[in-house]
């Protein structure tokens, strides 16, 4: 059978091949004395809070499950955009925000509302790999900018005024990053704006993980400098409901006839019970919830980032958000006799049970050197894991 190209182009996700190995395994330790522990799944722990799971109910108890608007529901429109107001101090009107099924869907409309077949679109080097890919299957193509700790992993105007040339359409950032956990700070962002707005570009900014920062210096949203940045967001992390499949993109007036057009072909509109569902996000005992998963969270990162650099897997960057540690492992891996972190990930599994995602999946240039450990698990585990680590690497 003859494939598309643009199907063709799309990479497979390696991540997958070790969650594969990691399942595998967890099936031949279970009931041991070191079952394995998953350290390598980028999504919360948690689960959505009793109000929103009594709203799903509802919603399918009283049969309020047709088809919605394409933009999502108005009420649940007006709840994000309080949202935006009481916990970001920024005014988003309602009529601006687009409800999707997740921030995929809601990066694969702005990428094919946005980029001609040729285009060229700038991000980091590493970075959450998917988002390459919407680029690519919208028939754009993705420049990699590598990037350093210094720079937090992430682009700064000069490297953008650096790279940007007569094909670049755009910057897509993510602010806290997967795989870094690290945020650009909110005067290069707007540095960063100011420029591609000179150049008649696009600021595509994925603020999935926006909602668990940890740094108020960083916690703040792109949406606060312009009303020409797009800013794509999720029910799926800090409100804890990864598989109900909801998230909003936020988008310019003259945009949003645009993204309605596409998501009425494409999609129709987002899970109608999601929808419900996520009203009940926004009630004061879901936030005090979620607040208390996001100290939660902040707890566990000033435990294990500290540990991780103890045993010389060195995090360079100190993660102000999200869930993630960007641990080097060269000298670990050397420990252990394997050659980069792509085997460094599997021997770790076999040796200490402990599942990681090795660096390939997330760019070229340092990615053999790195290793991914996702901290949303239970402090129990984190600490059964550091110890299990240290004693490998002792
Ligand atoms: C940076 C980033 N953007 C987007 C997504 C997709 O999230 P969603 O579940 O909302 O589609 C993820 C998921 O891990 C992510 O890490």
């Amino acid at each position: 059978m003859r494939i598309a190209r643009r199907a063709e182009r799309i990479e497979p996700f390696y991540v997958m091949e070790v969650a594969k190995a990691a399942s595998q395994l967890a099936r031949e330790v279970a009931g041991t004395d070191r079952p394995m522990i998953f350290l390598n799944i980028g999504e919360p722990d948690f689960t959505a809070p009793p109000l929103v799971q009594e709203a799903a109910a509802r919603a399918v108890r009283d049969g309020v499950t047709q088809y919605t608007q394409a933009t999502g529901l108005d009420s649940l429109r007006e709840r994000i955009s309080q949202w935006y107001a009481d916990r970001f101090g920024v005014q988003v009107p309602a009529r601006r925000i687009v409800v999707t099924a997740g921030a995929s869907a809601a990066l694969q409309l702005a990428c094919l509302a946005l980029i001609e077949a040729g285009d060229e679109m700038l991000m980091p080097d590493p970075s959450y790999p998917c988002n390459r890919h919407f680029v690519s299957a919208a028939e754009g193509t993705a420049v990699l900018v590598p990037t350093t700790a210094a720079e937090r992993y992430q682009l700064s105007a000069d490297k953008v005024r650096e790279h940007w040339n007569a094909k670049t359409r755009g910057v897509l950032l993510a602010s806290p990053s997967n795989p870094t956990g690290t945020s650009i700070h909110p005067q290069e962002l707007r540095r960063i704006h100011e420029f591609v707005q000179s150049r008649g570009g696009i600021t595509l900014l994925d603020e999935i993980y926006l909602g668990l920062s940890h740094d108020a210096a960083f916690g703040q949203s792109g949406l606060a400098i312009d009303d020409q940045v797009i800013s794509v967001n999720s029910f799926s992390k800090y409100f804890n409901m990864t598989g109900w499949r909801l998230g909003w993109v936020v988008v310019p007036d003259a945009l949003v006839p645009v993204m309605e057009r596409l998501a009425q072909n494409l999609f129709i509109c987002p899970s109608t019970v999601a929808q419900h569902a996520a009203l009940a996000c926004f009630e004061p005992e879901s936030i005090a919830e979620y607040e208390r998963r996001r100290a939660e969270f902040k707890a566990r990162r000033d435990f294990f980032i500290p540990a991780l650099n103890a045993m010389g897997l060195n995090v360079p960057v100190m993660p102000d958000g999200a869930f993630y540690a960007w641990a080097d492992c060269t000298a670990a891996a050397e420990k252990l006799g394997t050659p980069g972190s792509w085997d460094f990930a599997f021997e770790v599994m076999r040796l200490a049970h402990v599942a990681v995602t090795p660096g390939r999946d997330f760019g070229t240039v340092e990615t053999s050197r790195f290793v991914r450990f996702s901290t949303a698990n239970s402090m129990a585990q984190l600490q059964e894991s550091a110890a299990r680590l240290k004693a490998l690497l002792a």
